[in-house]
């Protein structure tokens, strides 16, 4: 069966054509992040008007590159949730349009299952049973996966996703929305003991997550450089790890997760330099320019805020990275398992995807991860996620249909799947 895929949820339109024998046959996207930069964020508004102007071209697009004619589709596929209840609507009534215009069956697929099923679109998939981290600007959740839609919540965070620390973090730190990769990459200019971060909830029992501390714990540390500077404390040698404490801030819980010191070692070179590529895309110079400044021998205030700040965003990234993997480690011990999947836009991240697949190699298991480009929103997955509950028979009514929230676990299980 092939499936035309509309993922709209946010600021990307992607457009993508799966076929149940083939695999994927063509992937296309636009990003919106150059039209939501100048106000920091997603404009909702400016999100589903830019939805509507790119939809049918894009699929229009989509369908030339994979040489398939509207005929030979037998089914659309579309985001319906969660995600921005305008922007998610463009993509619902141009789906159900095209479906009802084509009299295929159309099907509302649930955005963190595409991401969670989108290691199937590589030529290794992973088999069930698996843990999977989904870590997403809006999400970070640990599920058990059983099959298609057979999904078991293990843990979530209770307040920020990973995602949405790292842009707020990023922004902090003057680096263009979305932050994620831009912080990543000033991050490989730091030092990460230079500016110790907590490590949230790995001292409690359970497997939620916390970041928003996170978040604070990394404005205390810069309000405190920020002051002891204007006073004129010396704090210029921010990497020799004194710095936070004559800045006057709290020097932190010593970080006590295992895998982020094994990141370096495990780092699966393809995947790096691939995560690269889309990291210096994403990040644009802002990062590159910062991380320039720190990682020079210039002396002075500039470069010494310079050198604190890629210390900061390294100190971040291996606190976030440490709470992931260990919570990972704590799931698949838990659920006794050793295969581990993660997904979602920070999966991207290259410390992650290493410290992660240190986890799984130390249970004897594997990790399964899309490639970068489609470890953030994409049409590809839910073309896949849609293709494979259509060709098991599912079909939504004629109804326009949209979940702004949707429960993952509150998805039926596709009956022959795994
Ligand atoms: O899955 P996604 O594209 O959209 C949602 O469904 O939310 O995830 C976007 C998130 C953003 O918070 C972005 O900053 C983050 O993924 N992200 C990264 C990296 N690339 C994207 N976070 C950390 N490191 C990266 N390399
Ligand atoms: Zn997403």
């Amino acid at each position: 069966m092939i499936v035309l895929g509309c993922e709209s949820s946010c600021d990307e339109t992607g457009l993508a054509v799966y076929d149940t024998e083939r695999g994927l046959l063509a992937d296309v996207l636009h990003s919106q992040v150059d039209l939501h930069a100048l106000y920091g964020g997603v404009v909702p508004e400016l999100a589903s008007r830019d939805h509507v102007r790119r939809l049918v071209p894009l699929a229009r697009r989509a369908l030339a590159e994979a040489e398939v004619a509207t005929v030979d589709l037998g089914g659309v596929a579309y985001t319906a949730g969660p995600g921005l209840s305008g922007a998610l609507l463009t993509g619902a009534l141009a789906a159900r349009a095209l479906g009802w215009a084509l009299d295929v069956p159309t099907l509302a697929v649930h955005h963190m299952e595409g991401h969670l099923l989108s290691p199937m679109l590589e030529p290794e998939v992973p088999t069930f049973p698996f843990v999977c981290l989904l870590v997403s600007g809006g999400h970070t959740q640990l599920v058990r996966v059983d099959g298609i839609g057979r999904y078991r919540l293990l843990g979530q965070s209770i307040d920020d996703a990973a995602g949405e620390a790292f842009d707020k973090t990023a922004k902090m730190l003057g680096l263009p929305y979305p932050g994620g990769a831009a912080l990543a990459r000033l991050a490989d200019a730091g030092d990460d003991e230079a500016v110790p971060m907590p490590r949230p909830m790995l001292g409690r029992p359970g497997l939620d997550f916390s970041f928003s501390g996170l978040k604070t714990a990394a404005v205390t540390r810069l309000r405190a450089f920020e002051e002891a500077a204007t006073v004129g404390v010396e704090v210029g040698a921010a990497s020799d790890g004194t710095a936070d404490e004559k800045a006057g801030g709290k020097a932190g819980e010593k970080p006590d997760g295992k895998a982020g010191g094994k990141a370096d070692e495990v780092a699966d070179e393809k995947a790096d330099e691939k995560a690269d590529e889309k990291a210096d895309e994403k990040a644009g110079g802002k990062a590159d320019e910062k991380a320039g400044r720190a990682a020079n021998q210039e002396t002075g205030p500039a470069a010494s805020r310079a050198r604190f700040e890629a210390d900061l965003a390294a100190g971040f990234e291996a606190a976030i990275v440490d709470v992931l993997a260990e919570k990972c480690r704590r799931a698949l011990v838990q659920e006794s398992l050793t295969t581990l999947v993660v997904a979602g836009g920070v999966s991207a991240n290259r410390r992650l995807r290493a410290a992660l697949e240190g986890v799984a190699v130390e249970r004897g298991g594997r990790l399964y991860c899309p490639r970068p480009a489609f470890c953030t929103d994409n049409g590809a997955m839910i073309a896949l996620a849609g293709a494979l509950r259509l060709a098991a028979g599912e079909c939504s009514d004629l109804s326009v249909t949209i979940h702004p929230r949707w429960p993952l676990d509150a998805l039926t299980p596709v009956a022959d799947a795994g």
